[in-house]
């Protein structure tokens, strides 16, 4: 562990310690280990090889515990592969300015329901926001990756968006670069095609898991389990129209996947959120297969380094609002239409944008997700639209809907003829905020909120983090700051065992 990471794990227990509210005491006390006599532990089992998943592993083998990584895909990866916008942290090497408000922020995002276990919220985003300059730094400074580029989305009051300056998405880099150096280690064991079917439990401890494999490979694993397993936003058919029938019809950027959040309350984790569910307000609709309800997503770093969105050809609101609110300013318009439920919204660009994620935008226009053209090729009212957004990004006015950082907007004076980049997008199923409640030591908990020893979980299997709307980049923070927990409490764990 960095002297730096020790330093900020230390400093986080000293205020939970002084802040010692009843949660914070609950946990102090839950770490007496006793072994079930009769297993074999060959070490501990981290379910899903995404990017919580892999930050778990890496920890567990940074402490000498053999890890069994299960992914039912045949590739490994999960949604955190996809992700294209980058990573949040503050302060970092790249954006050093002091950010106290990234904590404010998220959890204005949270919303009205923040007043619905308040504690349990702010520890943890307390713990996201403060452990988020150690993630960077240990992304980027001990793994190597490139996350130089800083870019500010919806809700952001700063720019805190991480990715590469090269080809490669911030997603695919961090997701290739865990996984590469784990498959050094002779510690570490990857199944691919396997699906984790159970959680086994021995008295009140998890004591590993069963699984199944293409191939006809089954049997079960004991250990520590670590549940890295994503969220349930492709499950349209199961947990989602549970939790969700109203979103039944909207496209989605998730495969068609059965949620795993059941695995757990199977063995008696608490759920929380499960109705929040993020509908990310641009999803490309693919000209040459419109109604195809798996939606390529256009990255919010777009809007971010400065696009615009209209409506049926006039914009219509603040594009750097939560994706919340720009999905309602959406949706209360009627759909264009009505399966899958979509509408007629087209992101805009000029060439300062093109310029600044020019990566993005060259593999869209590739994938005719894009497409170059001028103000006059959008329809009527486009100009009038176009010029007075451009005069409230030269600060001529004041931007109508609010607007306040244009970002590498450079367009200054529309005329029909300017150059511009569209597409048309429409609001998508994204992510699950909802999932199993965790402590501030990505223990599992109970229905009474005392921990299931022997099991914790990362990422978007759980709840409670992002409260109403996620803001964009935390989702693979959260994998990060929550994975890297589980691995080391799930390493002490273990060690404790042997
Ligand atoms: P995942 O990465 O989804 O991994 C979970 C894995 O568990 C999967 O591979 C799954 O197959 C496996 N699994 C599930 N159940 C089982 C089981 N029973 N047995 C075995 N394996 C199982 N977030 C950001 O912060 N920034 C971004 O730029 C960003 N861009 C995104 C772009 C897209 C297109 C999408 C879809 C999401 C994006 N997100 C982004 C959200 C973010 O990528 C995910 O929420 C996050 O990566 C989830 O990581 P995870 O490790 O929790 O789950
Ligand atoms: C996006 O690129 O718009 C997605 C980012 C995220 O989900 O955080």
């Amino acid at each position: 562990m960095s002297r730096r990471r020790a330093l900020v794990i230390l400093s986080f227990s000293l205020t939970c310690i002084l802040i010692a509210h009843p949660y914070s005491r609950k946990m102090a006390n839950t770490t007496k280990f006793m072994p079930p006599q009769s297993l074999t532990r060959t070490g501990a089992i981290v379910v899903g090889s995404g990017l919580a998943g892999l930050s778990a592993a890496s920890q567990l083998i940074s402490y000498n515990v053999p890890v069994h990584l299960l992914e039912r895909s045949p590739k490994p990866g999960g949604n955190s592969i996809k992700a294209s916008s980058g990573i949040n942290g503050a302060p970092t090497k790249y954006q050093p300015i002091p950010d106290t408000e990234f904590y404010g922020d998220t959890l204005k995002s949270v919303g009205k329901v923040l007043a619905n276990s308040r504690d349990k919220r702010e520890n943890l985003i307390s713990l996201l926001t403060t452990f988020s300059s150690d993630a960077i730094s240990w992304l980027v400074d001990d793994r190597g990756i490139d996350l130089s580029k800083v870019a500010q989305l919806g809700g952001h009051s700063r720019p805190r968006t991480h990715r590469g300056s090269g080809q490669t998405p911030p997603g695919a880099s961090i997701v290739m670069t865990l996984l590469n150096a784990l498959k050094t280690s002779p510690l570490f064991q990857l199944k691919t095609s396997c699906l984790v079917t159970k959680v086994l439990k021995s008295g009140d401890e998890v004591t590993g898991v069963e699984y199944t494999c293409e191939g006809g490979e089954a049997g079960e694993l004991h250990g520590p389990v670590v549940f890295a397993s994503g969220g349930f936003a492709g499950d349209a058919e199961g947990l989602l129209a549970h939790y969700r029938p109203d979103l039944a019809g909207f496209p989605s950027t998730n495969d068609p996947k059965p949620g795993s959040q059941t695995l757990l309350t199977d063995v008696g984790a608490q759920l929380l959120d499960m109705e929040l569910v993020q509908v990310h307000p641009t999803g490309f609709v693919d000209p040459k297969n419109p109604l195809t309800p798996l939606k390529f997503l256009a990255a919010e770093i777009l809007r971010g380094e400065g696009g615009l969105l209209m409506l049926d050809g006039r914009r219509f609101y603040n594009e750097m609002e939560t994706r919340e609110n720009v999905t309602n300013a959406i949706t209360r318009n009627p759909a264009a239409d009505a399966s899958p439920r979509q509408w007629n919204v087209q992101l805009v660009l000029d060439e300062g944008v093109y310029n600044a994620a020019k990566s993005h935008i060259d593999f869209y226009l590739w994938k005719g997700l894009m497409r170059k053209a001028t103000v006059a090729d959008l329809g009527p009212n486009a100009l009038a639209s176009i010029q007075q957004y451009a005069d409230a990004a030269a600060g001529r006015v004041g931007d109508p809907f609010g607007r306040s950082t244009f970002a590498d907007w450079n367009l200054r004076d529309a005329t029909p003829e300017s150059v511009v980049y569209v597409g048309r997008v429409t609001p998508v199923v994204h992510f699950t905020m909802g999932g199993v409640v965790i402590n501030e030591r990505s223990e599992v908990l109970n229905a009474d909120d005392t921990p299931i020893r022997g099991l914790w979980a990362a990422g978007e299997v759980t709840g409670g983090v992002h409260g109403e709307n996620r803001l964009g980049g935390s989702s693979l923070l959260e994998c990060v700051v929550f994975g890297r927990i589980a691995g080391d409490q799930a390493a002490a764990f273990f060690n404790k065992s042997k």
